[in-house]
């Protein structure tokens, strides 16, 4: 670009302020370098008059939030202080050109090791919104997480109204026994394990618990103003209902992109999911708190925990003495197995697809996968009694293949073309033995144990329909992938019909998303580009399913082009 000398007719303070900001502007849409420090240490944390040592970031439940802006580079340094071996993953973030950030344990690195230390550097390209991190090893998500905030670039604004605040609300699980113990035991007996004792708001159970009143959220809004409300469902194992008394929500984004806003009593959200709601205040003080409350949406076999959160929402203008005074309002959840609310929420999502913000929804397809997802069993081992289905033990699968984590970082292996021993490329494109996926289930439940990946070449254009099977009962299943977003670009209950269902697909406002609930007992079916080379995994986000095996991975491979190639892993790499 020249830049000519100015006319003579300029002053020099004009022109050394037509130099400054030309300067000065070139960074600022570069964006700057956050510096994070994650100490991964033991902390006694009590709630529900119970204490136990959790593993947490810097000492703190919820961990820290980090807050970016969009062209930001995030440089987080983790240091494990503890026994486990642990990793951070940035549940959301595309990692484009730094697939090595990604953090899944034996995906994308071999996870940091007692003493040790790793730096996830990272830029965020292209995406703002609400997203979330967590720890990617075990059941270590349960107190390991914080939120993700991605601000628009400077002087770049909302595509709605500027709320007066925005809050993170956190939804979570909070178990009185030690997760780690609940899910080795599970996995040793072959049962289904504990149930969490409470849901929680950014950490705390609410009054509707024992010993729990002191721990409860609160948030103080004034009249007439607008609130935008972050919500991040951090459950392990739950889909939770959320809804506020005598309010509705305008739903604005979910997963980091936007979409076209709709009003809501109730919001259904997913683990790993996030969803952005505006809450207009009234107008006038109305002389009654709220409660926000959350409930799980189930329609599994299995225990659950079914109780509810409840947060406090409190206009400010009251004095806290008045306010016990005050008639206190709670919302109607739906019931617990409402899957027709469920499917009235989802179906409402779409994108925003504006000009600025359009949806680049693949118009064609180069690659068609019909994948099953759901339960299934694994035969006990000898010598051992099992407590699960009919003494055998709890397993779960796509297309029947049951994931088996490999010892050492799936992505190093793909790097130096090594994969033998490591894991095999020929991941089942459809089931392996067809049956009535969602009527009465084959007799024959066993699993097969693979680590398998689908490998595709770079710029592939996917569709996906998964399907959830009914055995061992129909449940929703929130699939997650890495290093993408996708557009669901259709959904339906029973099973998928190749025929017909296509003729009904949306591809010009589908959602954007990048965890998707695939509805208990139907299908979805999705689309994206695969133009991120790597190794990316997808799975269940019910941390159980994913310990069961309800996971696979898909490796894409580099292109021909520079920047389109995986880069040369970080010297400070974890070892196995
Ligand atoms: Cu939020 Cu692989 O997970």
């Amino acid at each position: 670009m020249g830049f000519a000398f100015p006319p003579p007719t300029f002053s020099m303070g004009t022109f050394l302020l037509a130099l400054s900001i030309f300067l000065v502007l070139p960074e600022l849409s570069a964006g700057i370098t956050r510096h994070y420090k994650f100490d991964i240490r033991l902390q006694n944390l009590t709630r529900l008059c119970h204490t136990r040592s959790a593993v947490t970031v810097n000492g703190q439940f919820p961990g820290p939030k980090i807050v970016v802006r969009e062209g930001d580079r995030v440089v987080v340094k983790v240091v494990n202080h503890i026994q486990n071996n642990i990793t951070i993953h940035w549940h959301g973030i595309r990692q484009l050109q730094s697939q090595w950030a990604d953090g899944p344990a034996y995906i994308t690195q071999c996870p940091i090791q007692t003493g040790q230390s790793y730096v996830y550097d990272f830029t965020i390209t292209g995406q703002r919104g609400t997203l979330w991190w967590h720890a990617h090893h075990s059941w270590l998500r349960a107190t390991v997480y914080g939120p993700f905030i991605i601000l628009p670039k400077r002087g770049a604004s909302y595509p709605f109204p500027k709320p007066h605040k925005e809050v993170p609300m956190l939804l979570g699980e909070w178990f009185n026994e030690d997760p780690e113990a609940i899910i080795s035991q599970a996995l040793q007996t072959g049962a289904g394990p504990n149930v969490s004792e409470a849901h929680t708001i950014n950490g705390l159970p609410g009054p509707l618990y024992n010993c729990s009143a002191k721990d409860t959220f609160k948030l103080k809004v004034k009249p007439g103003k607008t609130y935008l409300l972050r919500l991040i469902n951090a459950a392990l194992n739950d889909d939770l209902y959320f809804s506020i008394a005598n309010h509705s929500m305008t739903v604005v984004e979910t997963d980091a992109s936007y979409v076209k806003p709709f009003d809501t009593d109730t919001i259904l959200i997913g683990p790993g999911e996030t969803t952005n709601v505006l809450l207009r205040a009234k107008p006038a003080s109305p002389n009654a708190t709220f409660f926000m409350a959350a409930r799980t949406y189930n329609t599994g076999l299995g225990t659950i925990d079914n109780t509810t959160v409840a947060g406090l929402l409190e206009y400010s203008c009251t004095s806290s003495s008045s306010i016990k005074k005050l008639p206190l309002l709670k919302p109607t959840l739906p019931a617990i197995n409402d899957t027709a609310a469920a499917a009235n929420f989802s179906t409402k999502l779409r994108s925003l697809a504006s000009t600025q913000f359009p949806a680049n929804v693949p118009r064609t397809v180069d690659r068609r996968f019909y994948f099953t997802v759901g339960l299934g069993t694994r035969p006990c081992p000898k010598n051992q009694t099992c407590q699960g289905p009919n003494g055998t033990k709890f397993a779960a699968s796509i297309n029947n293949v049951s994931f088996v984590f490999p010892s050492m970082a799936l992505l190093q292996a793909h790097y130096l073309a090594r994969s033998n021993g490591v894991y095999t490329s020929d991941f089942p494109h459809n089931p392996p033995f067809p049956f009535n996926y969602t009527g009465t289930p084959p007799n024959n439940t066993f699993v097969r144990n693979g680590t398998r990946a689908v490998v595709l070449p770079f710029n592939t254009n996917v569709e996906l329909v998964m399907q959830d099977t009914s055995i061992q009962g129909a449940e929703s299943h929130p699939l997650h992938l890495h290093g993408y977003n996708f557009f669901i670009v259709g959904q339906g209950s029973g099973n998928y019909d190749p025929v017909n269902d296509p003729a009904r697909f949306n591809l010009v406002d589908p959602v954007e998303r990048n965890t998707a609930g695939v509805p208990s007992g139907g299908w979805i079916a999705i689309r994206f580009r695969a133009d991120n080379p790597g190794v990316w995994l997808m799975h269940c986000h019910f941390d159980v399913h994913l310990s069961w095996g309800l996971v696979m991975a898909w490796v894409v491979n580099d292109g021909a082009l520079p920047g389109q190639k995986l880069p040369p892993p970080p010297s400070d790499l974890p070892k196995c």
